[in-house]
């Protein structure tokens, strides 16, 4: 087990940027829910323990509270925001509505410089403050460290029981220095080293799917996304030819797709490649459908029947074969999981962190197959499977590629999908995707895309008057999909895009782009 902070989690839309923080600093974090025994912390050995943010006032009735023993385990304590009010609460001190929110931007004068939280950091620094309580008296053994103009207990510490508190929030972005303050706190004051790496973990990793999988087989349903070819490259790193990855095309998958997955996995990684070809019946099976809900349903119901079919075939394939020879039965199925989604959010106020999970993740795990789960990321998040993905071997082009919904194209073209309409996306789309990367736009944005409007207009190319359709382009910028701004790509650039576009793909003879964000527009157009 690494050294491992563990965070209680209040209901803060930024429990989980406090976990990813911690492990920015090469530090293993896991988030628990804030009722957790302190018996059942003590037995996690943790090396600090982080009390997250949370929309509730400690004094009401329903207010979410930790165990209190958890006060007297010797580890220390940071409590954040909500978390230092609850250090209040329990240890004699007192917490009061403030007469003024303080919300947004303040300014933090650090006033014990030999505080373990602000060493090396400059008197004065910028905070980003959320909340309504505010401390009034300070519990017995603490003394204050630092304050605002609206609070002389923004930071307050207990050195002898390692206990502190921050009344601002020193891991938003809005926090410059906050990365620096959470370090100190695990190396400085946890003494946390900086063992947790993407290149540790590999080990690690391999260890636990070994023995979790034996002798037996493992499939995978390999997408081209970012999760599943990951786990593609560890689970064959670790077992080697006991995976067999399936590949469907669904028949709106973008151009050369399908060819770079066989390449990449196939060829380059030698891994056991089961291609799909499901095109012919996913497209008979959208034909006339023009509602967007409807196409995702029809999609993600004949996925399920293609995959399921697909796992029958591989399990047949593999009885034959053990039937000369070979040890092993297929009693596994992968799935690139990740941490966000198993992370029990606790869901007070309409955390959205709790909406999250539910939003697009349709996992449809074939039951009757009777497998057992193999979910090599389940602790990781995004950004550490990108790591990892770069650790292993992966090639930058799936690394680091954008978001891709799983209806595929068929969201992006709206109205009916046709074969002649998918051709027509897939030419314009290769080319956005061709002149991101060319421009470096690509890796700095999350998602950049066209779409084709099923509406015509008329132009003229040549002498020639035409009638034909239009295609939007997309590029927005995200932290996780919930909220987006539109880029403000340069014209040049646009420019580019369009002129390509108009030129090279035959059917389009206009382009437009979509400066709507996210609300209220979405961000795929249905
Ligand atoms: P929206 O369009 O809801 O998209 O603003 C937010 C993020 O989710 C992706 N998305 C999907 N992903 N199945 C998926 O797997 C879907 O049906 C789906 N719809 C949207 C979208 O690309 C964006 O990153």
């Amino acid at each position: 087990m690494p050294e491992t902070i563990v965070i209680l989690d209040f209901g803060s839309q930024y429990t989980q940027v406090i976990a990813r923080r911690v492990r920015e600093c090469n530090v293993y974090s896991i988030i628990i829910h804030f009722n957790t025994p302190a018996t059942e912390i003590a037995a996690m050995k943790p090396a600090g323990i982080i009390l997250s943010g949370g929309p509730s006032s400690v004094y009401a009735a329903d207010a979410p509270l930790p165990d209190r023993n958890l006060f007297a385990l010797g580890v220390p304590v940071l409590g954040v925001c909500y978390g230092v009010q609850l250090l209040a609460h329990f240890l004699g001190g007192k917490v009061e509505k403030g007469l003024k929110r303080e919300y947004g931007k303040g300014t933090l004068t650090v006033k014990d410089a030999s505080c373990a939280l602000f060493g090396q950091l400059p008197k004065s620094l910028q905070v980003w403050n959320s909340h309504g309580d505010k401390l009034t008296k300070i519990p017995n053994g603490f003394k204050p460290v630092a304050g605002t103009e609206n609070s002389e207990y923004a930071a307050i510490e207990n050195r002898e029981k390692r206990f502190f508190g921050l009344q601002f929030h020193p891991e938003v972005v809005h926090t410059p220095r906050g990365r620096e303050i959470i370090a100190n706190f695990v190396h400085g004051v946890c003494g946390c080293g900086k063992s947790w790496t993407m290149h540790n973990y590999v080990e690690q990793a391999v260890e636990q799917i070994r023995t979790q999988v034996g002798q037996e087989k493992v499939i995978l349903g390999l997408s081209g996304g970012v999760d599943s070819s990951v786990a593609a490259a560890l689970l064959h790193k670790a077992i080697g030819d006991q995976l067999t990855c399936i590949f469907v095309n669904n028949g709106v998958l973008r151009a050369r797709e399908a060819e770079v997955v066989q390449q990449v996995f196939g060829k380059h990684f030698r891994i056991k490649l089961q291609y799909e070809d499901a095109s012919k019946i996913f497209l008979s099976r959208l034909k006339g459908v023009t509602d967007p809900e409807r196409k995702r349903k029809i999609i993600g119901k004949t996925f399920i029947e293609v995959f399921e079919q697909a796992i029958a075939t591989s399990l047949r394939r593999d009885k034959s074969a053990r039937g000369a020879a070979a040890a092993g039965r297929t009693k596994f199925l992968a799935q690139g999981t990740l941490y966000p989604d198993v992370i029990e959010s606790v869901p007070i106020g309409g955390n959205p962190a709790a909406l999250i999970k539910s939003h697009h993740n349709v996992g449809g795990l074939p039951k009757k197959m009777k497998l057992q789960l193999v979910e090599p990321l389940k602790c990781l998040f995004k950004d550490e499977v990108r790591l990892l993905g770069e650790e292993l071997g992966v090639p930058k082009e799936i690394v680091w590629r954008q978001p891709f919904p799983g209806p595929g194209l068929a969201v992006r073209i709206l109205g009916e999908v046709t074969p002649a309409r998918c051709e027509i996306l897939r030419n314009a789309d290769a080319i956005v995707v061709e002149e991101m990367k060319a421009s470096g736009w690509y890796y700095k944005i999350w998602q950049s895309f066209a779409v084709l409007l099923p509406v015509r207009s008329v132009g003229v190319m040549g002498d020639e008057r035409t009638y034909e359709y239009t295609i939007a382009i997309r590029a927005v910028e995200s932290q996780d999909g919930m909220t987006a701004d539109w880029v403000k790509l340069p014209y040049d650039l646009l420019e580019k895009l369009a002129s390509r576009i108009i030129n090279e793909v035959k059917g389009v003879n206009r382009c437009v782009f979509d400066i709507t964000s996210k609300p209220p527009g979405t961000i795929e157009w249905e």
